[in-house]
């Protein structure tokens, strides 16, 4: 397993600032889109203007409660398989968070370098693109989404709460929730996910079959790994698994993290006004996309 100390003291770190912050003074705005004051600073998005991409960074896109601590958990086993070097998380591993001085800190560090991001697809630095760095790009039903984004406010003790469902539902659906709206970053992803060196993954594709995931996840990033490792890495990298170990890997917060990692919990909290308006809101903004039929918004979010 990976050492994850940096990972944890960047959690703890968070939460610490959490403790004292009141939900009505969380976020900033920077570029249109509200960010937690505890994670990112104007400084280092400045920063981030001079990251340097390297062609071999693999690129992990997601937008918050999408499963992006799953996909990159997968991916470090991935390079211990490929390379039998364990990842060592030297940053905390998304690229936006952190002080202005940890792009230059990760000139150092050794390929392939991991960067996970919650950017929507305009924010992202160009050298990304310039170096065509491969990026994975992970989705989920926005419901569950929404449902796990509100659970991890509400149920982590330094978190900031909602009120209630209610409120957090209608924060969500403007928007006015940390790295701005689903839909925003959706319809931004969806001109792009045809593009060279992108590749899309469904959290509830990964949930139905995941072996078959990691294996395509393994040819998108060229690792060389035999069907049994494959099997060996899937088994690891259940829900169970990784919640058996969230407080080793994760902290305080990990049971948090790893809450309940099911597909349809949504339809413990939406009552039906609030599933019309998540179902217009789907067809306004994604319906007859090709991101919108990827979604499969029909089995998973229509009750
Ligand atoms: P729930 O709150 O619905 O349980 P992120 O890592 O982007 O913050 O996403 C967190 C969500 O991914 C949580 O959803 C978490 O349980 C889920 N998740 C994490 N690891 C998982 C796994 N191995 N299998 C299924 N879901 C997982």
């Amino acid at each position: 397993m990976a050492n994850k100390s940096k990972f944890i003291d960047y959690i703890d770190g968070a939460l610490e600032k959490s403790k004292e912050t009141a939900l009505s003074h969380l976020f900033f705005t920077y570029q249109g889109i509200p960010y937690p004051i505890t994670m990112c600073t104007s400084e280092t998005f400045q920063a981030l203007d001079t990251f340097e991409a390297r062609s071999d960074d693999i690129v992990l896109a997601s937008y918050p409660k999408c499963g992006s601590n799953w996909i990159l958990h997968i991916i470090s086993e991935l390079i211990f398989a490929d390379s039998k070097k364990k990842y060592e998380y030297p940053e905390f591993p998304v690229l936006e968070c952190g002080d202005p001085e940890k792009y230059q800190r990760m000139k150092q560090f050794p390929s392939p370098r991991i960067l996970a991001t919650h950017l929507h697809y305009d924010k992202l630095p160009g050298s990304i693109f310039k170096n065509k760095a491969k990026i994975l790009v992970i989705f989920r039903n926005p419901k569950d989404t929404a449902v796990s984004f509100f659970h991890f406010h509400n149920d982590v003790p330094d978190i900031p709460s909602y009120g209630s469902w209610d409120e957090f539902f209608r924060h969500f659906m403007k928007g006015q929730v940390s790295w701005g709206s689903y839909f925003d970053f959706a319809i931004n992803w969806n001109k792009h996910l045809d593009d060279e060196n992108v590749k899309f993954v469904l959290y509830e594709d990964l949930k139905e079959n995941l072996a078959a995931g990691i294996k395509q996840i393994t040819e998108f990033f060229g690792f060389c790994l035999t069907g049994e490792q494959i099997q060996t890495i899937s088994a690891r990298s259940t829900f169970q698994a990784m919640r058996a170990k969230s407080q080793e890997t994760h902290g305080a917060v990990g049971p948090f993290l790893f809450r309940k990692g099911e597909v349809g919990d949504w339809k413990n909290l939406f009552n039906e006004t609030q599933n019309q308006e998540m179902d217009e809101k789907f067809k306004e903004c994604l319906a007859g996309t090709s991101l919108g039929g990827k979604l499969k918004y029909e089995s998973y979010c229509q009750a």
